[in-house]
Formats: C-alpha cells, sequence, structure tokens
C-alpha cells in the first residue's frame, strides 16, 4: 500500500468539519509555517520538487520564485479549481470530502507569497461544493487561523470563493484572471506571466487545488521526506482519477514509482479490465494528452516498463509517448471505437473554443466536422489527410494551450489508430451501424 499523504484521513467521518480536522493533526502545518521566514517556505517548496498538479507540472516552488514584489503593489494567490478536463475530477474530490486540507495549503501559502486577499475560482459546475468550502472557510476564521493578525503573527488573509459559469477555457491560468475581474474568459497573450502582470495587474500565483493541498505534507513532514516519495523529478504523491473500462474507478493517491501496468490491473488500484476485456488503449492524464495503444502504453519504444511518473509518461515525445497531465486516467477496452471517442472530444474542444484565435476557432470546428464524416461512414480516405493537415496547422499557433489540446488527441489517434480511420471509409454501412447511438447528432 502506498504512502498517502492527502488523502490519509479522507475517510474519517466528519473529516469535512473543523474540529474532526484538528483533532487529526490539522492546521499543525499553518503553526509550524508561521514560525518560519515566508522565504524559507519558499525553499522548502522549491527543496520538495513539487510540481504543478493542474497538468503542465511546472515546478511550484519556481513558480512562487519569479513573483515580483514591487512596492506598495498587492500580490495575489489565487486557487485553480476550474476542474473540467475531461477525465479529471481529482480536485472535486478534494474540496468535497477534506476542504480544510485545501483551506490549510491555501492560508501557509498566502502567507509565504504575501497574499492577504486569496481566491478560489471554482467551476460552476461544483456548485455544492462552494457551499462546503465556504463553511470551512467560516470555521477556518472563527478558529482564528483566518482574519486579521493571525495567530499573532500580524499577517491578515481572507479567502473568497468566485464561482465560474461552465467555461472550460477559464480553467487556462489567464482567462480564469480575466472572469475573475468580471470580463470575458478570454486568454491573455503570455508574457508577461500572472507572476509579474495577473489579477488587476498585480503580481499573481495562480495555482491547482491539489498543488496548494500538497503544502500541507510538505510543510508537517519536510521537503526532503516529500522529495523521498516518487522517483526523478515525479516526487511525492500524485492524485489519479481513474474512469473507463476498469473494475474499480475512483481516486488513487499513488507514490508515482509504480508501474502503468501496475496501476491498471492490481487490485489496489484499477483493479484490471471487466469482463476479461483487452486492453486497446490509454489517455493517461486528462482529454488533452495523447492516446496511446496498449503496447506503447505498458513499455516505452525503448522496451522498458512505463512507469506512472512525469517523465516515464512523456518518454518517446508525441511520436510514441503522452503526458501525465492532469491526472485523468481514461481506459478504453477492444471494444471502444477510437474514431468515436476522437470525434467526441474535436465536438469538446469546438464547443469549448473562445474563439480569438483563428487557427483554434476555425481549426477546431472543421476537425468536428470531418470526424464526424468519418465516423457517420461519409468520409474518404483524404479526409484523413486534411484531418492530420488541419491539427497540424492549430498546434503552436494559438494564444493559448486550448488549441494545442484540441490537436494532440487528433494527431495521436491518428498516428496511432489510422488503420480504424481507413475501416469506416471502407466499411461505411458498418460503421453507420456502430454508431446508432450518435445519429440524432
Ligand atoms: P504552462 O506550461 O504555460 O504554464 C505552467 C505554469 O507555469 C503557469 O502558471 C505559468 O504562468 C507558469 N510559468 C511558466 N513559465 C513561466 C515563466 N517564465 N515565468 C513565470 N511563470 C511561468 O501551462 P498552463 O497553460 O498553465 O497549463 C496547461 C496544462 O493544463 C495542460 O497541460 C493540461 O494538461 C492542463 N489542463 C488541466 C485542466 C484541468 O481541469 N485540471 C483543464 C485544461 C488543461
Ligand atoms: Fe481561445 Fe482557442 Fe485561441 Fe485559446 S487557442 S485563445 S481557446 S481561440
Amino acid at each position: 500500500m502506498g504512502k498517502k499523504l492527502l488523502l490519509e484521513h479522507a475517510h474519517v467521518e466528519g473529516i469535512r468539519y473543523f474540529d474532526t480536522y484538528r483533532r487529526h493533526g490539522g492546521y499543525a502545518a499553518v503553526e509550524k509555517a508561521f514560525k518560519m521566514a515566508p522565504a524559507d517556505i519558499v525553499e522548502e517548496v522549491k527543496k520538495s520538487g513539487l510540481r504543478g498538479r493542474g497538468g503542465a507540472g511546472f515546478p511550484t516552488g519556481m513558480k512562487w520564485s519569479f513573483l515580483a514584489k514591487p512596492e506598495g503593489v498587492p500580490r495575489y494567490l489565487v486557487c485553480n479549481a476550474d476542474e473540467s478536463e475531461p477525465g479529471t475530477f481529482k480536485d472535486r474530490y478534494l474540496m468535497e470530502f477534506i476542504p480544510h486540507l485545501l483551506i490549510e495549503g491555501l492560508i501557509i501559502s498566502s502567507f509565504a507569497l504575501g497574499s492577504e486577499r486569496t481566491y478560489i475560482y471554482i467551476r460552476g459546475e461544483y456548485a455544492w461544493i462552494v457551499d462546503i468550502l465556504e463553511e470551512a472557510i467560516a470555521e477556518a476564521n472563527r478558529a482564528g487561523f483566518l482574519g486579521t493578525n493571525i495567530l499573532g503573527t500580524g499577517f491578515n488573509c481572507q479567502i473568497y470563493v468566485q464561482r465560474g459559469a461552465g467555461a472550460y477555457i477559464c480553467g487556462e491560468e489567464t482567462a480564469l484572471i480575466e472572469s475573475l475581474e468580471g470580463k470575458r474568459g478570454n486568454p491573455r497573450i503570455k508574457p508577461p506571466f500572472p507572476a509579474i502582470k495577473g489579477l488587476y495587474d498585480c503580481p499573481t500565483v495562480v495555482n491547482n487545488v491539489e498543488t496548494l493541498a500538497a503544502i500541507v505534507p510538505i510543510i508537517n513532514g519536510g521537503a526532503e521526506a516529500y522529495a523521498a516519495i516518487g522517483v526523478g523529478r515525479s516526487t511525492g504523491t500524485k492524485l489519479i482519477s481513474a474512469c473507463g473500462n476498469i473494475n474499480k474507478p475512483g481516486i488513487y493517491e499513488i507514490d508515482m514509482n509504480i508501474s502503468v501496468e501496475e496501476f491498471i490491473y492490481s487490485d489496489e488500484y484499477c483493479g484490471g479490465i471487466p469482463n476479461g476485456k483487452r486492453l486497446k488503449a490509454c489517455i493517461p492524464g486528462g482529454s488533452s494528452v495523447p492516446i496511446l495503444p496498449a503496447n506503447l502504453l505498458l513499455k516505452t519504444a525503448k522496451g522498458e516498463t512505463r512507469m506512472m511518473t512525469y517523465e516515464s509518461l512523456a518518454d518517446g515525445g508525441f511520436a510514441t509517448g503522452s503526458m501525465m497531465g492532469s491526472g485523468g486516467f481514461i481506459v478504453l477496452d477492444e471494444d471502444q471505437c477510437v474514431v468515436r471517442h476522437t470525434f467526441s472530444l474535436a465536438r469538446f474542444y469546438r464547443h469549448e473554443s473562445c474563439g480569438q484565435c483563428s487557427p483554434c476557432r476555425e481549426g477546431t470546428g472543421w476537425m468536428e466536422k470531418i470526424l464526424h464524416k468519418i465516423e457517420h461512414g461519409k468520409g474518404d480516405m483524404r479526409d484523413i489527410d486534411l484531418l492530420w493537415d488541419i491539427q497540424a496547422k492549430i498546434e503552436g499557433n494559438t494564444i493559448c494551450p486550448l488549441g494545442d489540446a484540441a490537436a494532440w488527441p487528433v494527431a495521436a489517434a491518428i498516428r496511432h489508430f489510422r488503420d480504424e480511420f481507413e475501416w469506416h471509409v471502407l466499411n461505411p454501412d458498418e460503421a453507420q451501424k456502430r454508431n446508432f447511438g450518435l445519429a440524432h447528432y
């Protein structure tokens, strides 16, 4: 059984409430952090090797050290709880079942960064979690862990929860900032990064829910103990939301030093594929990362065991590898149609494109239309090449990563499953029958 740092107490009855959380060691990390200098907390996070858990895997301590500190200008910490990546539902679990872990991580991080007004931007669909978070914040205020002169340190901090309105793009940090400012959630061109010019043009750190929760065990146990878990640059534990054709879908906290095969087949985690079906493919890090066929999922192209680490999942680049991404692990068995799946994702990205840049706005629409044609047995071979050309023209040519996120799944599906696209073209009647469920679209 792997070590649990975030979910250790998640199943304790009443852990949602302050008193129970406190009885299980809650807020000890705040008390410890307030005896440290803010710069030392940043150093500790750097030493821990923690990487951003939202998807990009950027080193958290380094991001914190980029935060500008001009005289007389407020600094902000914003928690990105706009979890919307298809297949990703780990932050929801943390906030719903153990909200004080996030609040505690936010207080420590706000102190380290000098943020007196800290925001949680949460996706609109998580409406009931807003109430849970607000209750937890009120409890922390009553207990003196938020508000003015916290624990007599002279540090003032308040946390505010802001609900989004259902746009996936508002999970992109600059779109999130725009939305938080009350504007339409259009991504900004970077640089400048939010660390220099973020919320209300002030220096801002935007971190994911799981990243901020991980600050608590880092302070409690020390950076060295945290870094000793995992392997290489994949330190600490990682939450994985596993779904699709597996026996035990759910949230797992893993030591990343395990193989993909163990994660899928062991009873401790996904428990294998139902009904004795064969594994066909997997999207290991949320819908934006490349799909991998079974042979490249369990072993890298070099024949090495594929591990659940940032490095191993990306081994081979996009030709033969994928990414850890947000940890949304989607498993497909032998009965699943990759063309249908890719069409469904293309429809999602077309719908969620903010429309600011032409390659994304137009390209996502064209990819959806062509995939719809192929999927419904109305495509020809040239459509597959056209699809390839369109995705290649989107990648790297847009303001924000949504364009890449729309292009990569299409590229990987054609790269690894071209025969399946061709089968749809060569067998239009069969393709039509297989797609009965999407006939009304
Ligand atoms: P990114 O790589 O552009 O940036 C990562 C972070 O590092 C950002 O906070 C950025 O401001 C900061 N950063 C990078 N270089 C910097 C510099 N030189 N100075 C200061 N700060 C710097 O990636 P981004 O756009 O933050 O995230 C993309 C990822 O988000 C995708 O890989 C995808 O997996 C994931 N994603 C997750 C979703 C979810 O629901 N969890 C939804 C959609 C995407
Ligand atoms: Fe908007 Fe797409 Fe451009 Fe991002 S890439 S700014 S979502 S149009």
